[in-house]
């Protein structure tokens, strides 16, 4: 690999599901990173595609009375066609159908096979047909038992391939240990380390054709295809030319970073790193994985009806904007909130108010007094004190953008930039260049606009990235040239060329307004009765309410043990704990700061309530809460009187 080599994946989408606003965030991400290594002149390539195979799949063709192969390939147009229009700039686009990939799964489970890394077994177990999955009873629903399983459980005796991924789990955890940058961010590193301390199974990797028809069929036995994702996490292998173009491979892999939601976490850092090393392949860089997009504070699902569509945002404030919100309001690896309001607000404060401010200003300015071309400075346009501060504001936002995005925060870049615009917006504020333009000297108005060009030169770069369309306008309509920014000459001043014509054109964010893209559902007025009963119930109020057995039963309060703590940024009050519950790994966000230090906390098995309603506190998600007695100014965890496994019922 050459160092300046930039690979760069998304995950590949189920084409079943319609694209929404998660996946276009993890494209525009990949795409913004991509766009960026670029214009570095790195040896750049980004990945995307679609995961094709599946029982959803195969049952969505039944239904339509087609072939599969016929419908994914009029679905997967959905998402070709919404790149297209998100100006995503993707090397390259995988499909799992297509033969360069079937092939080279197939390649793989041949050589795995012989190698006895692969193996027929029989399971017995239990088999959830809604998801499926084979589940163990831990994962049965409160009240459920072996003997009494929901309809959609059943048990199955069946044989199938696994792969032999326990024998790696002690080089795993070594390899994660020693490569701290692997799985990041390091709160997501813990987590699967956490998970990493239960042992690991082998890998279930087929579905007997009887069952599921539609995938890759074994190349050892007929009878079977292989199962999700023993397919779909080669597409980065795949994709790059693995077995069949040795010198594209080369160059291209390991991969520099492999962008996932925080859903398909282990997928991503138990399965594909021990399929690597069972194949012989080199780790990938980096698995980066991001938080959710939520809406408001729920997740978004196709039931509640509340997933944003991008294209509704594309189509009303341009793709620019959206762009710009998501990369602007995600702390990459939390999640994030995405309301109309909070896009309003960022758009309009941000891009029409400090941006597009400062742009019209200075291009008007430019217009009617320096006949549009770019102003002559002097020297004193480089040496007056208020140019040289603003100046290494602006300097100060190259090198954050750089090493923000370095550390895979372009909200920080972001950040630093706007602080740069502002920053500019106050000197035009105080150099008050319609005042100069009175003055019979015109070079301290001239110096004053030549500085602000340059502010927007340097600005237009560092955001071209994740506004392409809306800085390619600006460069033009500042005299800066119809090609890419050069990147080298964003620490240099007086790069734009006096006397340069600027170009005619329109404002860039015309201020925008909350219409609401979708109104809320009036709230359902209550029904007389019920007002009636509430208020009689009020009345009656004693201190501590009675409760019924099954009330209590709602409560799955299960044991966890404290894997990682640390504080919650800006609240005094509030630490953030990764817990593994029985080997699933989560993180809760509890008011304990002021009598735990988070290293206190670390090792302990506390007891959580495990089936609230996840919330987002302080832009942290919390799933679940702990248990805590408190007195007075006194509060104590409530721990386990002896040890005992994590997961373990309380009640
Ligand atoms: N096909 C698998 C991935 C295989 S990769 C070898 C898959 N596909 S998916 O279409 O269901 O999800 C793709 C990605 O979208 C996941 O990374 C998931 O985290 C992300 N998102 C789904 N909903 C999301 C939000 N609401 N917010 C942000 N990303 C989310 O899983």
């Amino acid at each position: 690999m050459k160092n300046d080599a930039f690979y760069v994946t998304t995950p590949i989408y189920y084409v079943n599901d319609k694209p929404h606003i998660g996946h276009a965030y993890t494209t525009m991400l990949a795409d913004m990173l991509a766009r960026a290594h670029r214009l570095l002149g790195h040896d750049t390539w980004f990945l995307t595609g679609t995961d094709e195979h599946g029982q959803k799949v195969q049952e969505a063709a039944t239904k339509r009375g087609i072939p599969a192969q016929q419908h994914v390939d009029e679905v997967v147009v959905r998402f070709q066609e919404l790149w297209e229009r998100l100006e995503i700039t993707h090397d390259d686009f995988i499909r799992t159908t297509e033969p360069r990939h079937t092939r080279g799964v197939q390649e793989i489970l041949q050589d795995l096979f012989d190698r006895d890394e692969i193996y027929q077994a029989e399971y017995d177990g239990l088999y959830d047909v809604r998801s499926e999955t084979f589940i163990t009873e831990k994962d049965l629903p409160e009240g459920c038992s072996l003997d009494s399983l929901p309809d959609w459980v059943k048990p199955i005796r069946e044989t199938n391939y696994f792969f032999r991924m326990s024998k790696y789990q002690d080089w795993l955890i070594q390899y994660i240990e020693d490569n701290p940058g692997f799985i990041q961010p390091d709160f997501r590193r813990n987590e699967t380390l956490g998970f990493l301390r239960k042992p690991l199974a082998d890998l279930c990797i087929s579905r007997p054709k009887a069952r599921l028809s539609w995938g890759i069929e074994l190349p050892f036995d007929p009878d079977y295809v292989t199962y999700v994702w023993f397919d779909a996490l080669v597409n980065y292998i795949s994709g790059v030319g693995y077995r069949h173009n040795d010198e594209q491979f080369a160059r291209r892999w390991p991969c520099q970073v492999h962008l996932i939601g925080k859903d398909i976490l282990t997928t991503h850092t138990v399965y594909w790193p021990t399929m690597l090393k069972a194949m012989g392949v080199d780790q990938p860089q980096c698995i980066f994985a991001h938080g959710w997009w939520l809406s408001g504070r729920d997740k978004m699902s196709k039931s509640t009806g509340n997933v944003v569509n991008p294209l509704d945002y594309a189509e009303r404030f341009g793709v620019d904007a959206l762009r710009y919100f998501l990369m602007a309001e995600m702390s990459l690896g939390q999640d994030a909130s995405f309301t109309e309001e909070v896009f309003v607000k960022r758009y309009n404060s941000d891009l029409a108010n400090d941006l597009g401010n400062l742009t019209s200003r200075v291009l008007k300015m430019v217009h009617t007094h320096c006949d549009a071309a770019v102003p002559v400075p002097s020297e004193a346009a480089r040496t007056e004190p208020s140019a040289a501060a603003l100046w290494s504001v602006v300097t100060d936002a190259v090198n954050g953008m750089e090493t923000h995005i370095a550390a895979m925060r372009p909200d920080l870049g972001l950040h630093a930039v706007m602080t740069a615009v502002r920053e500019a917006n106050k000197y035009i504020g105080t150099r008050a260049p319609w005042k100069q333009a009175k003055e019979e000297d015109k070079q301290p108005l001239q110096d004053t606009l030549y500085v602000a060009l340059e502010v927007l030169r340097v600005c237009a770069a560092l955001l071209f990235p994740v506004m392409p369309g809306k800085m390619k306008a600006l460069r033009h309509q500042i005299g800066a040239g119809e090609g890419d920014p050069q990147v080298n000459q964003l620490r240099e001043f007086g790069v734009l060329e006096p006397g340069t014509p600027l170009l005619e054109g329109e404002g860039l964010f015309p201020r925008a307004q909350i219409e609401k893209i979708k109104e809320d559902p009036p709230p359902k007025a209550a029904k007389p009765e019920a007002a009636k009963l509430k208020a009689e119930k009020a009345e009656n109020v004693v201190e501590i309410s009675e409760i019924t057995f099954d009330d209590f039963g709602k409560l799955a309060l299960r044991t966890a043990t404290v894997v990682a703590a640390e504080k919650v940024e800006g609240a005094d009050k509030l630490l953030k704990l990764q817990l593994d519950v029985g080997g699933e790994p989560r993180q809760i966000v509890a008011g304990i700061a002021q009598h735990y230090a988070p290293e206190t906390v670390v090792g302990k098995t506390i007891v959580i309530v495990a089936n609230l309603k996840p919330a987002v506190i302080r832009g942290v998600q919390s799933n679940g809460m702990l248990l805590a007695a408190s007195k007075g100014k006194n509060l104590v965890l409530v721990t386990t009187d002896a040890k005992i496994d994590s997961g373990a019922r309380v009640g």
